[in-house]
C-alpha cells in the first residue's frame, strides 16, 4: 500500500465527490438516480457511461471499466494509487506530507508519475526564472509588449529559460530528478559525445497541461523577432505522458467556461489562446499549429458540441485545412468558422480593436461551416463550369460526413440555392459517395457504419459446466452480501448473519468471492456490520472493481412504471425469499460437483472396507442433493 498515511487516504476518499470528480473530464446529466455521460475510455455515441452519486462510483456499461473517485482518476491519468490520491487531495484542500524522496516512495511511482513530477519541476523552474532570475526580466517584458497582464501570465504558468545550456538540467539533477527523466520529456537532450545540454534555452515557456492541469510538455516561443537560425517556437518532443494528437492547449483552463457557454472556440496559436482568454474568451483551446486530430476533437466532445474555429491567412491557407474540418463533421459536432481581415490573427485583431468590438465581431461573422466552404468555392467557380462540378463535389463530400440526416438536409438546401442548382442533384451526388463509402467500408469492416451491421454470428453456447455455475451462484450470493447486507429477513436475522450461517460448511470455490465471504465473516465475528463501501474502497483492485460491478445495477426502472400505477417488486421486496433460494442453489451444484469428485476418487480405491465408507458417504451426499432439490422444484435422477 501507499506511504501516504492511512488517515489521509481515508480522507480524500470520504471527500472526494464522484459527480465533481467526474465532472472535471466529462458533462454529466442527470436521468433517473444516475448521471451519465459518453464514456471517456471508450468512443461511443450515444451515453453509456453512468456515476451513482449514491454509491460513488462510475461504471460505463459499454466497455466495462468501473471503479470509485480514485480509481477514475488512475483510469483516465493513467497514474498510480498514490499519485491519484495526491490529485485529490489538492482538488479538495487536503494536505499531504511530502514523501517524494523516499526511495520507497519512488519505487511505488510508475514511469507515467516520473514524468509528470519531473514536467511539474521544470514549469515552477521556468516560473521562478521569469519572476526570480535577473535575465527573467527579458521574458517579462516581452510578454508585456505582448500586451500580456499578470494575472494571464499567472494563470497560465508562463515562465523563461534562461540563455544558458543547462541551467534547467544542472538544478534538476541538484535536486534529485533522475537524468532518465529529464530526457524522457525532452528537457535535456544527451549528445552522443555524452554531454547533456538543455533544450529549452532564452525562450519563453508555454506550459501545456492535461486536462486535469498537469503539466505534460512545453512550448517555447524565441524572443528574437527575426532570427532565421532558430525556430520561431520549439516544442516538448512526444513522451510517455504527451502526445501531442490528444492534448489541445488551453483546454484545461477553458473547459469550464466551455461547459457554461457550450461551445468551443479553435484558434492556432498559443498567443491566440492567452489573448483571447485575456479579453474575457475563455472557452478557447489551440492545437498548436497542428492539423486537428480525432483524438482532440473527441476531448472537446466531452464538454459541448459546438466548435467555432477562428482562421488567420489567406484563402489558400484556409481551404488547406479544410480537409480537418471533416473530421469535426463526421464526429457528429456543429462547426462554426470566422476568418480576419488580411493579415490579422485573432491575436492581433483583439489586441488591435479591443474585447467589445472582438466579440461582436465574431458574433456577427460566425457563418456556419458548409456555406462557408460553399461560398468560399462559388466564388472561385463562377461562370467555370468545370469548376463548379469539382467545387460541389468537395461540398457534398463535407456534407456526407454529417451524420444527422436532417441536418443534412438543411445543408443540401442551403448549398443548393447558393450554387443555384437543383438540390435532386446534390442529393444524387451525395448517394454516389455514399454507396462508394458502403462499398469500401464493407471491405474494410469499418466499425463506423452508417446503417445497421449485420448480425454476428451467434457461436453455439456451449453447455456451462457445473463449476461455471457454481461460480455464478457464488457470485450471486456475494452480490447479495454486497448489496443488501444488513437488511433484516424474516427470523431476525440479517442478510449476511442468515447466509453466512447457512453457508458455514461450503469453501467458496472461487478465490475471488470467497476472498468477500472472509472479509464479511471477519467482520461479523468482529461485531460488525460490512457495508459496501468497505468494498469499494478495498485496497486490492480486484475486490475493488468486482464489487463496483455487483453494486451497480444496470436496470434502472422507468419513472414511467410508477406513474402507470404498475407494481413491479423490486428485489428488496422478495429478500427472504431470494435468500433462501440463492442458499439452496448454491448448495445444490455444490453437492453435485462433490459427489461427482467423491465417485471419481472411489474408482482409484481398493481397500474394501474404504470402499463401503466412501461410497455410504457418496449415498449421504446423494440423498441430502435430491432433498436440496426437492426444495427447489427440481426433479434429480
Ligand atoms: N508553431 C510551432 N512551431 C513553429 C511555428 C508555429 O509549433 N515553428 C505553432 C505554435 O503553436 C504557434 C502556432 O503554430 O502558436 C501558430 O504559429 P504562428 O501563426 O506562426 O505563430 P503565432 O501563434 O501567431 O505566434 P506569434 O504571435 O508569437 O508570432
Ligand atoms: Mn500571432
Amino acid at each position: 500500500m501507499s506511504l501516504i498515511p492511512k488517515e489521509i487516504v481515508d480522507q480524500v476518499i470520504a471527500q472526494a465527490d464522484i459527480t465533481e470528480v467526474v465532472g472535471d473530464f466529462v458533462s454529466l446529466k442527470k436521468k433517473g438516480q444516475n448521471m451519465w455521460a459518453c464514456c471517456p475510455f471508450h468512443h461511443e455515441k450515444s451515453p453509456s457511461f453512468s456515476v451513482s452519486p449514491a454509491k460513488g462510483i462510475y461504471k460505463c456499461f459499454g466497455c466495462g471499466k468501473a471503479g470509485n473517485s480514485v480509481q477514475f482518476i488512475m483510469d483516465i491519468e493513467g497514474t498510480s494509487f498514490p499519485e491519484a490520491i495526491k490529485y485529490l487531495a489538492k482538488k479538495y484542500q487536503i494536505e499531504v506530507p511530502e514523501e517524494q524522496h523516499d526511495p520507497e516512495y519512488a519505487k511505488e511511482q510508475s514511469e507515467r508519475d516520473s514524468l509528470f513530477i519531473v514536467s511539474d519541476f521544470a514549469a515552477k523552474h521556468y516560473v521562478q526564472r521569469l519572476h526570480g532570475h535577473e535575465q527573467g526580466s527579458i521574458g517579462q517584458s516581452y510578454l508585456k509588449q505582448r500586451g500580456l497582464s499578470a494575472a494571464t501570465v499567472k494563470k497560465f504558468e508562463l515562465g523563461y529559460s534562461l540563455d544558458e545550456w543547462t541551467d534547467l538540467t544542472d538544478t534538476a539533477l541538484k535536486a534529485g530528478y533522475k537524468q532518465q527523466y529529464l530526457e524522457a520529456t525532452g528537457l535535456t537532450i544527451a549528445r552522443e559525445d555524452g554531454k547533456k545540454y538543455d533544450r529549452f534555452r532564452g525562450r519563453v515557456m508555454f506550459p501545456i497541461h492535461n486536462v486535469s492541469g498537469r503539466v505534460v510538455g512545453f512550448g517555447a516561443r524565441t524572443l528574437k523577432s527575426n532570427d532565421k537560425k532558430s525556430p520561431k517556437y520549439l516544442n516538448s518532443p512526444e513522451s510517455e505522458i504527451y502526445h501531442k494528437s490528444n492534448v489541445l492547449y488551453g483546454l484545461f483552463q477553458a473547459k469550464q467556461a466551455m461547459r457554461m457557454q457550450d461551445m468551443c472556440y479553435m484558434v492556432e496559436g498559443y498567443l491566440d489562446v492567452l489573448s483571447l482568454h485575456q479579453g474575457g474568451i475563455e472557452n478557447v483551446v489551440s492545437s498548436s499549429g497542428t492539423s486537428l486530430t480525432e483524438g482532440q476533437i473527441k476531448l472537446i466532445s466531452r464538454y459541448t458540441q459546438n466548435i467555432t474555429v477562428l482562421y488567420d491567412g489567406d484563402a489558400a491557407g484556409i481551404k488547406a485545412s479544410l480537409r480537418g474540418i471533416d473530421l469535426i463533421l463526421e464526429q457528429g459536432l456543429n462547426v462554426n468558422v470566422v476568418t480576419f481581415p488580411g493579415g490579422e490573427d485573432p491575436d492581433s485583431y483583439i489586441q488591435k480593436v479591443g474585447d467589445t468590438a472582438f466579440k461582436a465581431y465574431l458574433q456577427e461573422h460566425a457563418q456556419d461551416f458548409i456555406s462557408f466552404k460553399t461560398s468560399l468555392y462559388a466564388e472561385e467557380a463562377a461562370g467555370n463550369p468545370v469548376k463548379k462540378a469539382e467545387a460541389i463535389k468537395e461540398i457534398v463530400a463535407s456534407i456526407s460526413k454529417i451524420p444527422d440526416a436532417i441536418k443534412r438536409t438543411v445543408f443540401f438546401r442551403s448549398c443548393s440555392l447558393i450554387f443555384d442548382i437543383d438540390e435532386q442533384v446534390l442529393i444524387s451526388e451525395y448517394n454516389k459517395l455514399h454507396l462508394q463509402g458502403r462499398q469500401q467500408q464493407h471491405k474494410t469492416g469499418s466499425p463506423e457504419l452508417d446503417y445497421a451491421p449485420p448480425a454476428p454470428e451467434e457461436e453455439p453456447e456451449k453447455p456451462a459446466s457445473d463449476a461455471d455455475v457454481l461460480q455464478r451462484y457464488e457470485r450471486e450470493i456475494v452480490r447479495m452480501l454486497l448489496n443488501y447486507p444488513d437488511r433484516l429477513l424474516e427470523d431476525g436475522l440479517t442478510t449476511c448473519q442468515y447466509m453466512l450461517e447457512q453457508l458455514e460448511d461450503i469453501e467458496f470455490r472461487s478465490p475471488l468471492y470467497k476472498r468477500f465471504v472472509d472479509v464479511v465473516s471477519d467482520k461479523l465475528n468482529q461485531g460488525a456490520v460490512p457495508v459496501a463501501e468497505d468494498f469499494i474502497n478495498y485496497p486490492d483492485e480486484q475486490i475493488r472493481t468486482e464489487a463496483i460491478h455487483l453494486l451497480s445495477d444496470p436496470y434502472e426502472l422507468s419513472p414511467n412504471w410508477a406513474t402507470h400505477q404498475i407494481f413491479v417488486p423490486h428485489e428488496t421486496d422478495l429478500l427472504p425469499y431470494g435468500t433462501e433460494r440463492a442458499v439452496l442453489r448454491l448448495k445444490f451444484v455444490y453437492l453435485k460437483l462433490m459427489i461427482d469428485e467423491e465417485t471419481q476418487k472411489l474408482k482409484l480405491v481398493t481397500d474394501p472396507q474404504e470402499q463401503v465408507n466412501r461410497l455410504v458417504a457418496v449415498m449421504n451426499l446423494k440423498k441430502l442433493h435430491k432433498q436440496i432439490g426437492d426444495m427447489l422444484g427440481i426433479v434429480v435422477f
